[in-house]
């Protein structure tokens, strides 16, 4: 089976690709490489800087490589962007999405998973949040993500294309081995800020908001390791590849950690002072994302296993000692 990754160079893409290169899989690798890093596609792995919108460009990639399988994280992922720039968000997310649909069915390769997100319930009516609690994102990015798949289902019936969507929550964490991680071209996600904190690269984090509806008052999240969603990744392409219907899990660990919480943790992963404030609240944060992970866990025999929010932090820890200033190639 041969995988394409979109995405491939970014953060959760390029632990993807590590973990289909162990399972022994082939693999190419798109990426446009706007928030993603070439040196973190291993050598020797067939890499194209295509952006997905570019149909001559994609359309070429299907050409020139066998393809059965898709995996689809190329995407604009950050909240609070998408609520000041929400149309770049419906072009690159949903638009990029019909485009790459498109270039799909002409090569007839009909099997995709993609990130889909906590971000498309909104402020759920239910917590922990299950595959069937109502979607009513809050911001654009979920909104975004929700069309994404609203579209992928109508394309189902009328073209038989299968998909998987995988709704993460929180993903944190680095492979163990330190090589690869986490590294935005602006950082904006809350465990790489408090260890560049830790690290003595910012002064403080800033908690965004103590007056939420929330044991403590910040915003609890619900985190997942890396590695541990790109297994569930691996599990999703094999699930379509037995001839399973078009299906839609939620990844997380069912344990819900307050911002403030974090911050405490962080602190006793890395042994740092970590100084922290409270702020005000960003735009478009709901109080609460936890998911039940029963479906991913039954339906799709997902193991993760990282449990312990510790032992997450300390695998983006040690991808930070290494790499203090991320990749090189920025
Ligand atoms: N936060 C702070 N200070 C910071 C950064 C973040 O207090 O400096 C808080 C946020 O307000 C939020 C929490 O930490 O409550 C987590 O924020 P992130 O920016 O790390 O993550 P988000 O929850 O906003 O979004 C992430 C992904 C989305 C995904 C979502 C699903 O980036 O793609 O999780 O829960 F949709």
């Amino acid at each position: 089976m041969s995988v394409l990754v979109l995405g491939g160079a970014g953060y959760i893409g390029s632990h993807m690709v590590a973990t289909l290169l162990a399972a022994k899989r082939d693999v190419v690798v798109v990426d446009n490489l706007l928030t993603g890093h070439r040196s973190s596609v291993p050598e020797g792995v067939p890499f194209y800087e295509v952006d997905i919108r570019d149909k001559a460009a994609l359309t070429e990639v299907f050409e020139k490589e066998h393809i059965d399988q898709v995996v689809h994280f190329a995407a604009s992922s950050i909240v609070p962007e998408s609520v000041e720039q929400p149309l770049k968000y419906f072009n690159n997310n949903v638009y990029g999405m019909i485009n790459l649909l498109e270039v799909m069915l002409d090569f007839d390769v009909k099997q995709i998973v993609f990130s889909s997100t906590a971000a498309t319930y909104g402020v759920a009516k239910e917590n922990p949040i299950k595959e069937t609690t109502p979607q009513n994102p809050i911001n654009p990015y979920g909104e975004s993500k929700l069309q994404m798949e609203h579209i992928m289902k109508w394309a189902d019936q009328a073209y038989g294309l299968k998909w998987v969507a995988l709704r993460y929550f929180n993903v944190a964490g680095a492979k163990t081995d330190g090589s690869i991680g986490e590294d935005h071209p602006t950082e904006t996600h809350l465990v790489p800020i408090i260890l560049q904190t830790a690290l003595g690269k910012r002064e403080k984090i800033m908690m965004f908001g103590d007056d939420y509806n929330t044991p403590d008052g910040f915003n609890v999240r619900d985190y997942v390791h890396v590695m541990d969603l790109a297994d569930a990744h691996v599990l999703a392409l094999d699930y379509l590849a037995k001839g399973n219907d078009s299906n839609q899990f939620n990844l997380g660990s069912a344990n819900g950690f307050s911002v403030k919480q974090m911050v405490e943790a962080a602190r006793e992963a890395t042994g740092k002072e970590i100084p922290a404030e409270i702020g005000p609240r960003r735009a478009g944060d709901p109080d609460s994302l936890v998911a039940s992970s029963a479906k991913a866990r039954e339906v799709l025999g997902w193991e993760p296993k990282y449990d312990d929010v510790k032992e997450i932090i300390r695998t983006a820890w040690n991808w930070l000692q290494k790499h203090p200033n991320g990749y090189e190639d920025r």
